[in-house]
This record gives structure tokens, C-alpha cells and sequence, in this order.
């Protein structure tokens, strides 16, 4: 579809590591040297501080990146409210917290013309973007490219391509995300997505709460799960566009709308810590058992957003990747279980090997609060006659959102044509095998 996109997007370069303090500059010397805000910023530049966490937050978990721009973001007209379309905000207060288990099929087709922002759709979520804590789970599907400009004041976006490849324009440079990676979008950072195929899809998590971070490793040691490495900045490159660019800011639940008279994505230089990335899954480290029992799926998360009570995390970003069983005596699958936290759970492509069917890539499951779910009837049958042979799990890559808080969903979500009406069914049928020994 996008011929000279898809050209660009293969052919980036990127920088390598989480959480670094990096620099990039698209012209050579636009980035002043030894200091921030010289008197006059080279190259005609304004110099500008892009702040994700408070001034005083501790070193390890401050974030802010310096801007080397042709106009401050400051040279805008007055935003004003525009229609929010199908994309929803925290509180969710549409629908009363429901403690079913739900299951959702992919979004239908969205109507021609649909850019990514038009075809964001909330699901559901939790806690409140005002007081910034808690998280929206989104599904997208977009048929067109953006010609406008987005940014989200409420909170950062991963962003979980499902179907489709992006080439997201950043203030900070070029990433390009196909299904299998996903883009980690700051808060506040201002983008464009466009489209690589004819139609894409996916899932957004927008995390209202303390910016994403990888998970410690305690006893694993030094290296495994997600490396940070493996986490690639864009390099600087900026749009020198004159014109009227229509900006559309995310703010407390609206959205907001100004047309400038330039692009805003037009920063030449930058250097810091608050940087949009992107990841290949594929990439990460898988650890399991090697002697029996099924780990808890902290084991599987690539990244986590933490709350001020230590290993209670606002949101866990966890992937299922291709990975070896290998557990002796061991019923392979998830586990039947009850959860404090609540699971938000998509496909990304082939199967989940906790579900035999029903489970489709572009759609989703919910399992809230203390939910009672597990393997459906035909994985628990199929998992507890099996020969115990090392067997790899390949045909699949899910994904879940997991939270300490329960989800609420959106009024779209709790009435959508494609919530499937008969989930619990998937759990009927288990027969009682208990017997008095003798
Ligand atoms: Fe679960």
C-alpha cells in the first residue's frame, strides 16, 4: 500500500538499550555540547526540556529528554475538544465491574478513511488518568495512514501490532514495529503512525501509572527475560514542513484539537532518557523449569510499570514466546487459578496452549479479580494423558496485560457484537474423577 514507507521503515537504524541516556542529531553539530540550554542553541535551534517525571524523582527513575527543535512546542494556536470517537478514559464508570470471565473476537473492519487514532477502541481499565495511576486496554484497527499528528498527556502506549506493520514518526526519529514487536510511546511524545499494509491491527495498553521499566531479575542473576539491549531507540530525524498540521492532544480523557502552521515533529537534535523504543518479542529470553511444575507467569514479563508497594505492579507487560516444557510429573499448561490480579490477555498470532479453540489472534480474554479460569476442557484432557516427551511450544505468541486493580469495562466492550456470548462454556464438561481410593 505504502511502498515508500515500507522502504523507509526497512531501512532504519536505531540505537540499542533501555532506560540509557542517549543523543542522536540528524545534522551535524545541532546538538550543543556540555551544556543544555546554551544562550543561542546551535544551528538556530530552541532548546527544550521534555519532563516524564517529576524534577526531584529519584535517579533511577527520572526521565527527561532535551529537544533541539526548529520552533518551540510552545508556537501553538488554543486546542480545542473534538469528538473522542470509541476511545475512552479512566475512570470507567460506564458499566458496573463485572466478575465473569469474557471473551472478545477481533474488532470488525473499520470504515475506510480509519487512521490509527480514529480506530483506537477501549476495552476497558482501571484507575484514574487524572491521578495518574492505573490502565486502559485498547484494540485499533486502521485502514489509512495518519496525516495528523497525536499525543497522549494521559500516559504512555504499548503498542502490540497484531496484523500490519507501522512506521510510527516520532519526535525523536523513525521506528518501525511489525506484528511480533511492539513501540513503546512516552507520555506526551508526539507521533504519526502510518501503515505499512493495506489494513492493520492490534492492542494498546496506556499506562497511566509509573512509566514502563524492566522487571529486576533477583536470583535469575544478571541476564534473562527481556535485555535491554534488545530495546532500540529511533536516531534524530525531523520533518521540515511549513504548513497547516492538525496536532491532536490526548488530555485527561478528551481529546483535544489545533491546527499549527508547521509540523511539530521537527526536532534536528535531542539527547535523554524519555525516548519512544521498540522491541522484537521474539527477542526474549524465555526461563521456565527444568524439573517440574508450571511457573508462575511473572517468569514471562517483559516489562513492568511499578506502584509504590514493591512487586505490585500497576501493569505487567507479559509475552507467551515459543518456549521447551520439559517439567516431569507436571500438568504442562497454565494452571487452574484465582488471581488477585486481573489478566488481560491477547493473541498475537497462532495459539495459546492453554486454550484449544476460541482464542483467535486480534481477539482477547479478561479473566478480573479472583476469576476462576484455567485450560478449557479439551487442554486439560488432552495435558494430563500426555507422554511427557520434551515438546516445544512454537505455534503461538500471546500476550497478557496483568494488573493489581480489577478492569471496568466500556459500555462498547460489555455490549459489543463480537463479546462472545458463550465463553464459559469452554470450562463445562470437566468430569469429576475423584474416587475413594481402595
Ligand atoms: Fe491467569
Amino acid at each position: 500500500m505504502n511502498g515508500d514507507a515500507r522502504k523507509t521503515a526497512e531501512a532504519l537504524t536505531y540505537l540499542s538499550g533501555f532506560g540509557n541516556e542517549h543523543s542522536s542529531e540528524a545534522v551535524p553539530g545541532a546538538l550543543p555540547i556540555g551544556r543544555n540550554s546554551p544562550q543561542r542553541a546551535p544551528l538556530g535551534l530552541y532548546a527544550e526540556q521534555l519532563s516524564g517525571s517529576a524534577f526531584t524523582e529519584p535517579r533511577e527513575r527520572n526521565r527527561r529528554s532535551w529537544l533541539y527543535r526548529i520552533r518551540p512546542s510552545a508556537a501553538h494556536p488554543a486546542f480545542a475538544r473534538t469528538d473522542n470517537g470509541t476511545l475512552r478514559t479512566a475512570p470507567f464508570t460506564q458499566t458496573a465491574p463485572d466478575p465473569n470471565r469474557l471473551r472478545w473476537n477481533p474488532l470488525p473492519e473499520p470504515e475506510p478513511g480509519t487512521d490509527f487514532v480514529r480506530g483506537l477502541w477501549t476495552l476497558g481499565g482501571n484507575g484514574d488518568a487524572a491521578q495518574r495511576t492505573g490502565m486502559a486496554v485498547h484494540l485499533y484497527h486502521a485502514n489509512s495512514s495518519m496525516k495528523r499528528v497525536f499525543s497522549d498527556a494521559d500516559g504512555e502506549l504499548l503498542i502490540v501490532p497484531e496484523r500490519g506493520g507501522l512506521l510510527l514518526r516520532t519526535e525523536f526519529g523513525l521506528l518501525h514495529a511489525e506484528p511480533g514487536h511492539v513501540a513503546l510511546i512516552p507520555r506526551g511524545v508526539r507521533f504519526r503512525v502510518e501503515l505499512l499494509d493495506d489494513a492493520v491491527r492490534g492492542y494498546v495498553c496506556e499506562n497511566y501509572g509509573a512509566p514502563f521499566q524492566l522487571p529486576e531479575l533477583g536470583p535469575i542473576g544478571a541476564n534473562g527475560l527481556a535485555a535491554a539491549r534488545d530495546f532500540r531507540a529511533p536516531v534524530a530525524a525531523y520533518e521540515d514542513v511549513e504548513g497547516p498540521v492538525e496536532v491532536v492532544n490526548k488530555f485527561c480523557g478528551n481529546l483535544w484539537t489545533a491546527t499549527y502552521d508547521h509540523s511539530p515533529l521537527d526536532v534536528v537534535a535531542w539527547h535523554g532518557s524519555h525516548l519512544p523504543y521498540v522491541y522484537d518479542l521474539r527477542r526474549f529470553n524465555v526461563l521456565g523449569s527444568i524439573s517440574y511444575d508450571h511457573p508462575d507467569p511473572s517468569i514471562f514479563t517483559v516489562l513492568t510499570s511499578p506502584t509504590d508497594t514493591p512487586g505490585l505492579a500497576g501493569v505487567d507487560f507479559v509475552v507467551f514466546a515459543p518456549r521447551w516444557l520439559v517439567g516431569e510429573d507436571t500438568f504442562r499448561p497454565p494452571y487452574f487459578h484465582r488471581n488477585v490480579m486481573s489478566e488481560y490477555m491477547g493473541l498475537i498470532e497462532g495459539a495459546y496452549d492453554a486454550k484449544a479453540e476460541g482464542f483467535v489472534p486480534g481477539g482477547g480474554s479478561l479473566h478480573n479479580m479472583m476469576s476462576a479460569h484455567g485450560p478449557d476442557r479439551e487442554t486439560f484432557d488432552r495435558a494430563s494423558a500426555a507422554e511427557l516427551r520434551p515438546q516445544k511450544v512454537d505455534d503461538g505468541l500471546a500476550f497478557m496485560f496483568e494488573t493489581r486493580w480489577p478492569m471496568t469495562l466500556t459500555a462498547q466492550a460489555a455490549r459489543a457484537e463480537h463479546l462472545q456470548r458463550a465463553y464459559d462454556d469452554v470450562w463445562q464438561g470437566l468430569e469429576r474423577h475423584f474416587g475413594p481410593l481402595h
